[in-house]
């Protein structure tokens, strides 16, 4: 059995598999091909892969249901689709209920193809060198988090060609607190905002579909770990939704900082800064336990949290929200943003979002915006700081602006 990673790709459209062959044949991988469903069943048996990439819709044997046996009988292989129904029902269904970790959309861009491959293998090598007991936890979830109901309606108002912002808007409308959310960040000064918006629409407008994309996905994800947080002390939604939003705008005044032009990379920045910490969501719904024992721990010995949980499950916060972040096919740059919130480290992807949602994390604990009691002190590299011009006066302008932002807030 050779050490190469191994991907198994499986489509009944013959021409797809031959372009597929040839674009693997420069990477060292062990790439096999089946053009069916009971083949690929047979080649898994015969050796399991570390991926599985198929269609989502055969006429043999659909890709929803091979990936759902896959899942089955070989729950650590990676499984995504690669397909042209992006936006068909059954294929959001399935990465709703976690049969698929990942959609790709044909006709794939061959970088970003490759580029979500290697992501997924490193995923792959990731959750194999995971405690036994995390490993078994992770693969034996009933379902894989979801994805919330409102941001799926969203995702799907949006297509190659067009936005529908009129199916958008009233599918935020039928929730109350999502709609004042909205209205208030369309309306905050962070966006520039200089009339009133006073419609779901208008808000969407203002603060396009990215930004509105991902409120919708932290707020269902805010809402749906508040009852479960009841039982871990030191955890508070309020505090940490708190924490979340200061780090948000901050991330996004520091990009301004420096590139004031750039209003698409601060609106990054601002996702970064909202979804950094998802992985303590992640971990207060699904272990519990193990999660009250890491805060317990930080705040007894003084220790960070990250550092606690290394010592309890061999992984922190950041790494398993973005797990959880390449499960939900959310952008590369957010998935290494969350990776690297406490620990800056140059990777290829948006360097200077990565180190804004860094230094704008270690700033919003500063500022008295900490994300759980007893937080321990952080500390900073300073060469971040120097990046985003920061001195004594500059971090005085951020904390005011970020104080006044907050103290607005609808929380
Ligand atoms: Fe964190
Ligand atoms: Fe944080």
């Amino acid at each position: 059995m050779s050490d190469r990673s191994k991907i198994l790709f499986v489509d009944e459209d013959i021409a797809v598999l031959n372009a597929l062959q040839s674009l693997m044949r420069d990477e060292d991988w062990e790439c096999r091909f089946a053009d069916n469903g009971s083949e690929a069943l047979a080649l898994m048996a015969q050796e399991p892969a570390e991926l599985i990439v198929s269609a989502a819709v055969m006429t043999e044997m659909d890709g929803i249901n091979l990936l759902t046996d896959i899942r089955r009988l070989h729950p650590s292989t990676i499984r995504i689709f690669l397909t042209d129904h992006f936006h068909h029902d059954a294929v959001v269904r399935a990465l709703a209920e976690g049969h698929t970790q990942q959609i790709i959309q044909k006709p794939w861009i061959d970088l970003e193809l490759k580029e979500i491959l290697r992501s997924a293998l490193r995923q792959a090598t990731y959750q194999r060198k995971q405690s036994p007991e995390l490993q078994e936890l992770i693969n034996s979830l009933p379902l894989l988090p979801t994805l919330p109901e409102t941001y799926g309606q969203v995702r799907a108002c949006i297509s190659d060609d067009e936005i529908d912002i009129e199916r958008m808007a009233e599918a935020i409308s039928q929730d109350v607190s999502l709609s004042t959310t909205l209205l208030h960040w369309g309306n905050s000064a962070l966006f520039g905002q200089r009339f009133l918006v006073d419609t779901i629409k208008k808000a969407i407008i203002v603060l396009g579909t990215d930004i509105v994309e991902n409120l919708v996905l932290s707020e269902a994800a805010f809402r749906a770990v508040k009852t479960n947080t009841r039982n871990i002390s030191g955890l508070d939604i309020n505090l940490f939704k708190e924490h979340s939003i200061a780090t948000a705008t901050i991330a996004r005044l520091l990009i301004k900082f420096i590139h004031s032009n750039n209003v698409a990379m601060q609106d990054r920045a601002f996702i970064a800064g909202l979804l950094h910490d998802m992985g303590k969501l992640f971990l207060a719904n699904y272990l519990p336990e193990q999660f009250q024992r890491a805060i317990d721990l930080a705040s007894q010995n003084q220790i960070s949290l990250s550092a606690a949980e290394q010592s309890i499950y061999q992984t922190d916060h950041a790494q398993l929200g973005a797990m959880l972040a390449e499960w939900w096919s959310l952008p590369p740059f957010l998935v290494e943003a969350i990776r690297s919130h406490h620990q800056a480290r140059t990777t290829p992807v948006e360097a200077e979002v990565n180190a804004a949602t860094y230094v704008a994390n270690y700033l919003a604990c500063q500022f008295s915006f900490a994300s759980h009691i007893g937080q321990h002190d952080m500390e900073i590299d300073p060469g971040y700081l120097e990046l985003f011009h920061l001195n004594e006066e500059t971090i005085d302008v951020l904390k005011s602006k970020t104080l006044s932002i907050i103290s607005a807030l609808p929380i």
